[in-house]
């Protein structure tokens, strides 16, 4: 957790620059300034997105950095490169990139994407090392004659950087130091400096509110558990509403309902998970670190829907209370769940919420969650499972993680596969027959829980939250994803409705 890297917009590269990125795309290589093809093609360099070669004489380092073909390059391309780069001078202290020449797009969301990408490559997690080499401080973006047009690009990309940073440190926090109770104060004492309204639900609120499925996984532990209610509420009537005059009254804003998975370890309870999965389980709290960091961007980025989040906040142990399997609890909504593997324990406390999140009446529902290992024998590790009850919803929760770079595969639910978690005794139980399909039936097994009218995602990010080795779009650990989907969703809903709205009155033209 160090300070992030300050991004500035400016003309030209500073003198002080000791490192500047040279943009390469891969269709271009024999104009390169100064470097033959020949030479590019002997260091194994290709302009592919991901590549960098760094070019240094002493005085000031030229950094090629790939970019791929021109006509494919965007914001993806541009944020990954940019963190590519970022990483490659590491060991610089101020750095410079020139903004691409040639490209088809909206400069302000070139740059947007370039401070994304510099501020997440810089990121480090060094809390816990008592010596660290000093690393970037600051790195300016060249942009010529467009600093002002890209000003409003670039605050938007930091605060975007910023929500995915305190996503990672959340999530990169050792399980024994982020508590439920830290996790929740950290994450409230940030939303209420950001403008939000926190909740922190304790152990007792949690009983009084029949949290079921929250205090069956809590009960081997020795820390109390906890659930964070946090509510974004937007500036009513935009400023643009005022100044247009005629139109009609604006509709009542809607409101999203998001859910993250707040296991701050998940040690398997009495199911015990083997030493080696469990490693990395404090990264279990990822989906509830991606949405407390998305809320608190939301002022920041002046989104136009009222956001409220759930995040149950509890670890999974083996402490002499454990619920055993073979155990039943009852839900919060009144379903009695039979706990055959307490390791499926993420189902338990996202059922709560999701049934909490319910009571809100949302016009959409997401949940985040480390949901399934089969998650990732399905997708590998960098790429979210994505469920859902309705196909229009599905589509637009894809583009937005299309367009922030984090990828998404949408899997089934089907119905039919829903039988494999009717249990003899209760209503249903927590985990599906055999060995096949977990990623499925854990999402059937949320969906048991939302209104089937109210549409609603289910990602399992168990896969991207965390890698195990870096790649170029991201490090060694906590990866904050999610967050950049959430907020491209959230900054965009108006414009998503509208286009809704849109194609439902050009359907009803058509007849
Ligand atoms: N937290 C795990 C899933 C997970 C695995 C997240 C790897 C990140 C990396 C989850 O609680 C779990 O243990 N799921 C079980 C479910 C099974 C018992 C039905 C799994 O996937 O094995
Ligand atoms: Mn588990
Ligand atoms: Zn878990």
């Amino acid at each position: 957790m160090s300070e992030l890297l300050s991004v500035k917009i400016a003309k030209a590269a500073p003198a002080g620059a000791t490192a500047v990125a040279v943009p390469v795309f891969s269709d271009r290589l024999s104009k390169v300034d100064g470097v033959r093809k020949a030479a590019l093609d002997r260091a194994g360099f290709g302009g592919a997105v991901g590549e960098s070669l760094v070019l240094d004489d002493g005085e000031r380092a030229r950094v090629l950095v790939g970019l791929g073909p021109v006509a494919r390059v965007g914001t993806v391309e541009l944020r990954t490169a940019s963190a590519v780069f970022a990483r490659a001078v590491a060991r610089h202290r101020r750095v410079a990139i020139d903004y691409p020449e040639g490209l088809d797009l909206d400069p302000s969301e070139g740059v947007r994407a370039i401070t994304e990408g510099l501020i997440l490559g810089a990121y480090r997690f060094d809390t816990y090392k008592s010596s660290t080499t000093p690393g970037l401080s600051s790195a300016t973006v060249a942009v010529g004659d467009q600093v002002r047009a890209v000003q409003a690009g670039a605050a938007r990309g930091r605060a975007t950087a910023e929500a995915v940073c305190f996503a990672r440190d959340l999530v990169n926090e050792p399980g024994g130091s982020l508590t439920p109770a830290v996790f929740a104060e950290r994450a409230a004492a940030r939303a209420e400096a950001a403008g939000l309204t926190a909740e922190i639900m304790d152990h007792d609120a949690i009983v009084a509110a029949g949290l079921g499925g929250v205090l069956a996984v809590n009960q081997g532990s020795a820390e109390a558990p906890r659930l964070l209610k946090l509510t974004y509420e937007p500036n009513s009537v935009g400023v643009d509403d005022v100044v247009e005059g005629d139109l009609p009254e604006p509709d009542a804003v809607d409101t999203v309902a998001l859910v993250g998975k707040g296991i701050t370890f998940d040690s398997g309870g009495l199911s015990l998970k083997p030493a080696e999965s469990m490693m990395e389980m404090k990264c279990d709290m990822a989906g509830a670190a991606a949405v407390v960091a998305t809320m608190c961007a939301l002022p920041a980025l002046d989104v136009a829907v009222k956001v409220v989040a759930f995040t149950p906040m509890t670890d999974n142990m083996t402490g002499g209370a454990a619920q055993r399997p073979g155990d039943i609890y009852t839900a919060r909504n009144g379903t009695t769940v039979e706990v055959l593997n307490t390791d499926a324990e993420g189902r338990l406390v996202l059922a709560d919420a999701l049934s909490l999140a319910a009571d809100e009446e949302p016009d959409a529902i997401i949940d985040l969650a480390t949901l399934t290992g089969a998650c990732m024998v399905a997708l590998g590790q960098k790429i979210a499972g994505l469920m859902g009850n309705d196909e229009v919803f599905n589509g637009i929760v894809e583009e937005a993680a299309a367009i922030a770079g984090e990828r998404v595969w949408q899997l089934p639910l089907p119905a039919d596969y829903r039988k494999a978690l009717d249990s003899p005794i209760a209503d249903i139980k927590n985990i599906g027959g055999g060995r096949y399909g977990g990623a499925l039936t854990a999402g059937l097994f949320l969906k048991d829980f939302v209104d089937d009218d109210t549409p609603w995602v289910h990602l399992d990010i168990a896969g991207p939250a965390f890698m195990s080795e870096p790649d170029p779009g991201n490090p060694k650990g906590a990866t904050g994803f999610g967050v950049r989907t959430l907020l491209t969703l959230l900054e965009q809903w108006g414009d998503e409705v509208e286009l809704l709205e849109e194609l439902a009155e050009l359907e009803a033209e058509l007849g």
